[in-house]
């Protein structure tokens, strides 16, 4: 697949997160303060909770199930730490955001196996 046009630079405010779907896969748009526009998986890893139904503040992405926190610039994951949100490649073109979901695999904390920790 190629870069697929999901929505332009009008719809996603600094600060902002929006899920876009391509095709069948949820994307999950954030634009940081002060940062990039980035295109994050849009499930969660703990509990695979459509991260776009939590908080984006700043930089940091909160999902509602577990309040399982993401650094919105890197995807990674601040609290747990040790779990990263996969990232998709955006290109913006003119007014135009574009995101190609080809190769990138969804992070979920079941299927890696790794030992996740949590301060909670
Ligand atoms: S499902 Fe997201 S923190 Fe548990």
């Amino acid at each position: 697949m190629a870069f697929t046009k999901v929505c332009s630079l009008d719809d996603l405010w600094e600060g902002d997160m929006e899920m876009r779907p391509v095709g069948k896969v949820p994307v999950l748009l954030v634009y940081p303060e002060g940062g990039e526009i980035h295109a994050f998986q849009g499930i969660c890893p703990h509990q695979q909770v459509p991260l776009w139904d939590g908080k984006f503040e700043g930089t940091t992405l909160t999902c509602k199930a577990h309040e399982w926190t993401f650094d919105g610039n890197t995807g990674e994951g601040i609290n747990p730490g040790g779990c990263t949100l996969a990232e998709y490649k955006v290109k913006i073109e003119g007014e135009d955001v574009y995101v190609d979901v080809e190769g990138v695999t969804p992070t979920f904390a079941a299927a890696t196996g790794e030992a996740i920790t949590t301060d909670k």
